[in-house]
């Protein structure tokens, strides 16, 4: 199916417009029907255009059919929201997104040796550009678990003097960067450990008409994890990209900005509470709703104050 037949847009325009105007589009991943409401309202609520994203792993857990069904069955469908294929890391996972219903993909090549990357993202952007579908590229790599397929202990910077030609080579129509976040819960060694400005400001400078991508871009809210901790979790140690360096990298060229562990925090805590708070209730609802509730307040307030996409 084409992604049009579904009413999704690719995210060519959201992302151009974006790095016009000097703001990010959130890409919010999600895994299941409360995830996805959860997100939508909160796009519908702030009028921001919205990147869906799902990983790999969430796509298993989902099941291609269960996720099309409930994308098509979606209300808020108002022209602005993609579907995104997060992390793929084969050409063929990406040309299935593309043949699902997939507005957009990501091909993570970044643990592949450069030529090998360049190579298969190319192959990528070929096949995609036929349907007009976007594609991410990545360079650089995250420190953290990227997702269930990838796992990295090191971090290694985005070289900004091979930006230009990777992505005049891929013809990729954004890339993601490294410098300096880290996807999960524990992002920063110190409290005052902060993001490779200067190097954000060399790709910007080098590649000035490619949207830039941050993931690993939590900012890990306190209350989240305090309410875990409150009640029966145990998290320690967890530590999030400060608000003031998210906005000081969407100033400094970052379009799309990536957030997957605020909204597991997000719903894990409401859960938690309402278990404790209510314990003769075992209908599911109870809780998911609040649970749902908690990922809409976060994601509207992450709009508001860090992306800026929308009212
Ligand atoms: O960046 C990766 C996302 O947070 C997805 O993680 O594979 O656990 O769904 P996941
Ligand atoms: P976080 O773990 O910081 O939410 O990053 C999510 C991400 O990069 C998804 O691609
Ligand atoms: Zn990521």
């Amino acid at each position: 199916m084409h992604y049009s037949e579904l009413g999704l847009v690719n995210t060519n325009n959201m992302l151009s417009t974006a790095l016009k105007k000097g703001y990010a589009v959130p890409a919010f991943n999600f895994y299941n029907m409360e995830t996805l409401q959860a997100i939508l309202e909160a796009s519908r609520i702030t009028n921001s255009p919205i990147i869906l994203a799902v990983s790999e792993s969430a796509l298993k857990y989902m099941t291609d059919d269960i996720l099309i069904g409930m994308i098509s069955g979606a209300q808020y469908k108002i022209g602005k929201i993609a579907l995104h294929l997060d992390h793929g890391h084969s050409v063929e996972i990406c040309k299935h997104a593309i043949d699902m219903g997939f507005s957009s993909v990501m091909f993570d090549g970044s643990a592949l040796p450069l030529e090998k990357n360049i190579e298969l993202s190319k192959k990528v952007t070929q096949y995609a550009h036929k349907f007009d579908v976007s594609v991410e590229t990545e360079l650089g790599v995250l420190h953290g678990i990227e997702d269930k397929n990838t796992k990295s202990d090191y971090s290694s910077y985005t070289n900004p003097d091979i930006v230009k030609d990777f992505v005049k080579e891929t013809k990729t129509d954004s890339l993601a960067i490294a410098i300096g976040t880290a996807h999960g819960a524990y992002k920063r060694q110190t409290d005052s450990a902060k993001l490779r400005f200067d190097i954000l400001q060399k790709i910007a400078q080098n590649i000035p008409h490619t949207p830039l991508v941050l993931h690993g871009a939590s900012s890990i809210p306190n209350q989240f994890v305090s309410k875990i901790n409150k009640f029966g979790g145990n998290i320690q140690h967890a530590k999030g990209i400060p608000t003031n360096q998210l906005r000081k990298a969407i100033m400094g060229h970052i379009t799309k900005i990536n957030v997957d562990s605020d909204s597991r925090l997000a719903f894990t805590s409401a859960v938690r509470e309402q278990l404790y708070k209510n314990k003769k209730s075992f209908d599911p609802r109870d809780f998911l709703q609040i649970a749902k509730e908690s990922i809409t307040a976060n994601c509207v307030n992450e709009i508001r104050t860090i992306m800026k996409s929308g009212n």
